[in-house]
């Protein structure tokens, strides 16, 4: 069994392709002091993603990295673990970064890259998880957050919450309330690996007591 980072006030990097929601609810977290980390910087490889927006808001370092700038994802990859070296960072959370991680970067951050999905893993993987569940017909959905691997939504499960889906849920209905939780969780899961708790046995996750 492995502890995958010790206890430590964590340097955070936080990719985004989009809204930013996750990202405020982390740096929102940090500001209140229940998460015990600082937002080094705000990644996205969208131009006109609303997160690089709310970076500025929140005075955290903002870089847009446009992919194709690059001959191809191992070289982007390359520029990203420069830029991350660099600030000395020691977790990657992808917050609806829409992009597969590819080895480049993943043997450099190995089991230091995390996601959140919404929906209960590995149920309904991929895009438009919501509306997958609601088609399916589940009874409960939820959310997830888990170490990145080179599969789609694929690694080692960190958290979850479940949720009931309800009648007259809509796609719309059930995204908003799944958010809400996602707001809650991540930045929980996040403050397991700055107390030095997380920990991995084969593919499962370990969360043991809190460090003195
Ligand atoms: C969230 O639903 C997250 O689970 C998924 O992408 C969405 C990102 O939302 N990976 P936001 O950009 O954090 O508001």
């Amino acid at each position: 069994m492995k502890q995958i980072v010790a206890a430590k006030k964590l340097n955070l990097a936080i990719m985004a392709s989009g809204r930013g929601s996750n990202f405020a609810s982390i740096n929102e977290a940090i500001r209140r002091g229940d998460l015990d980390a600082e937002i080094k910087i705000l990644i996205s490889d969208k131009p006109d993603a609303q997160a690089l927006e709310k970076a500025k808001d929140f005075n955290i370092i903002a870089k847009y990295i446009n992919p194709k700038d690059y001959p191809n994802r191992d070289a982007y990859e390359e520029e990203l673990v420069k830029t991350l070296k660099n600030l000395d960072i020691d977790l990657l959370v992808l917050a609806g970064y829409m992009r597969l991680v590819g080895s480049r970067l993943l043997s450099s951050f190995e089991n230091r890259v995390i996601n959140i999905h919404p929906a209960l893993l590995p149920a309904f993987p991929g895009l438009h998880a919501q509306r997958q569940a609601l088609e399916y017909g589940v009874k409960y959905t939820g959310c997830t957050v888990h170490i990145v691997d080179e599969g789609m939504d694929s690694g080692p499960i960190i958290k979850q919450v479940v949720l009931p889906i309800y009648l007259d849920d809509t796609e719309e209905s059930l995204t908003k309330r799944i958010l809400q939780e996602e707001h809650q969780i991540y930045w929980r899961a996040i403050q397991l690996f700055a107390q030095g708790q997380v920990y991995l046995k084969g593919r499962r996750v370990i969360i043991l007591e809190k460090e003195d």
